[in-house]
């Protein structure tokens, strides 16, 4: 399938990679200092720990404008983003025809009055969403983030069931908010220090990696189940962050079945693999419905909307609850949001770009298999598992002197998350598969 040109045109001054000045250059070097002055130490004190385990300098480029597949840096340096911005620039950055539509309503309308008066283009925008859902009648709570998301399906299950309990999965990432964060398997390291608010409903259980695994996972699932408590089981369909982890077949239908039988919810958090970036829509549909689905990232092409949707008789608990609002924020729904997700599904739909993520993401596993590199994952959210944490962060760095931008991903940090855009430019990847293979080989 060729390039969606329609969408994605060459921009006159951004082309790349092309590394002008060693990054990160001086002028990214004096932001980054500002910026330390003021925010929070946290991300300092990482890039700290980050650059004594790896060897290398972890000091950071400052992004000052992008384009398509691009991004420029504040000293000039132009790179191939690997990443579309954690995944959610899911047409590129800056995608004319959804820019076009927010500035539209930037001008209309920046905010109307969330879920008291509401402005027609959130109707559209909710019925969109409600469509993609396999049944007729889902409901939709829209939000800003995944966590958002993620927050109003916990709130559902407990609202539909009454139950408190979650099964959650080991190495799973659903947001860090403290919903979310109460049932995040990636590190202990998240939720350790805010243990004591977190409450103790949630139950992990291992995420199976392959074939030989399920029954072990199935079975814990089943153990935690046993109790009569739990109300949910969130699964993601692909771990994202935890490292492009597709599970063996009969994963996510053992879930459901587990989960009808016990009166819970199985709830899916496509926030990373929804919106055509697993290669479908939802990637869970291939084995099940799910009673809520989460999206994020991809659904605003890069602006801020999350949506939760469920299936009506789930929903429905929300309205036998007393007429009172229990979930609204006061820029869930805004206009220039709902227009986002409005062109961003129109257009995901319009040029294909689910199979595309298949095909190409198929073509791009291919050449970085035949390059010798280790990889997983599927659709364009590909893993290339490097050993250790201290590798992957050094191959990263040597991939940012080259002109790539990377991410790394796992349990251990081992992994490079690949999420480039699904309008990739296929002769990009063909420069950036010689450019890891080569910085692979010496690193
Ligand atoms: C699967 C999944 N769920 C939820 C989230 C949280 O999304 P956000 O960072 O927008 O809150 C993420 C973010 O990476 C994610 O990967």
């Amino acid at each position: 399938m060729s390039r969606p040109h329609e969408l994605v045109t060459a921009h006159p001054h951004l082309r790349g990679p092309s590394v002008v000045v060693p990054p990160p250059g001086p002028r990214s070097r004096e932001i980054a200092a500002r910026l330390g002055a003021v925010e929070c130490p946290a991300f300092d004190a990482r890039r700290a720990a980050r650059a004594e385990a790896s060897g290398a300098d972890q000091a950071p480029i400052a992004y000052a404008r992008a384009y398509g597949d691009f991004v420029e840096d504040a000293d000039g340096n132009v790179f191939v983003d690997m990443t579309a911005g954690f995944g959610a620039c899911i047409l590129g950055h800056a995608p004319e025809p959804v820019c076009a539509r927010v500035k539209e309503e930037i001008d209309l309308l920046p905010l109307s009055l969330g879920d008291v008066y509401a402005s027609e283009v959130k109707v559209d925008a909710v019925e969109r969403i409600a469509a993609l859902f396999p049944e007729p009648g889902a409901r939709v709570l829209l939000g800003s983030s995944g966590a958002d998301a993620l927050t109003a399906a916990l709130k559902t299950a407990v609202l539909a069931t009454g139950k408190a309990g979650v099964v959650a999965f080991e190495g799973a990432y659903h947001g860090l908010s403290y919903g979310p964060l109460a049932i995040c398997g990636l590190a202990p390291g998240f939720r350790a220090p805010f243990a004591a608010q977190l409450g103790s409903h949630a139950r992990f259980a291992p995420y199976p990696a392959a074939e030989p695994d399920l029954d072990a996972s199935l079975s814990a699932v089943r153990a935690h189940l046993a109790g009569g408590d739990v109300g949910a089981i969130v699964v993601e369909p692909v771990l994202g962050r935890g490292g492009c982890v597709v599970p063996p077949p009969g994963f996510l239908a053992g879930l459901r079945a587990l989960a009808t039988e016990h009166g819970a919810l199985l709830v899916a958090d496509e926030v990373w693999t929804g919106i055509g970036r697993s290669g479908a829509m939802f990637a869970s549909l291939a084995e099940c419905v799910p009673d809520v689905v989460c999206l994020g990232k991809g659904l605003g092409a890069g602006f801020p909307v999350s949506a939760c949707v469920g299936r009506a008789s789930v929903m429905a608990a929300w309205g036998e609850h007393g007429g009172t609002t229990i979930h609204t924020g006061t820029h869930f729904g805004a206009p220039p949001a709902c227009a986002a997700a409005v062109a961003t599904l129109d257009l995901v739909s319009a040029h294909g770009l689910a199979g595309r993520a298949v095909e190409v993401g198929g073509a791009l596993r291919m050449a970085l298999r035949l390059a010798d590199l280790s990889v997983g994952g599927c659709g364009l959210m590909l893993g290339v598992d490097l050993g250790t944490g201290a590798r992957a962060l050094a191959v990263a760095r040597g991939m940012l002197a080259r002109g790539y931008i990377v991410l790394t991903g796992g349990r251990r940090g081992e992994v490079l998350t690949l999420t480039p855009a699904l309008t990739v430019d296929r002769e990009l990847l063909t420069g950036f598969t010689e450019a890891l293979a080569d910085v692979a080989a010496t690193t």
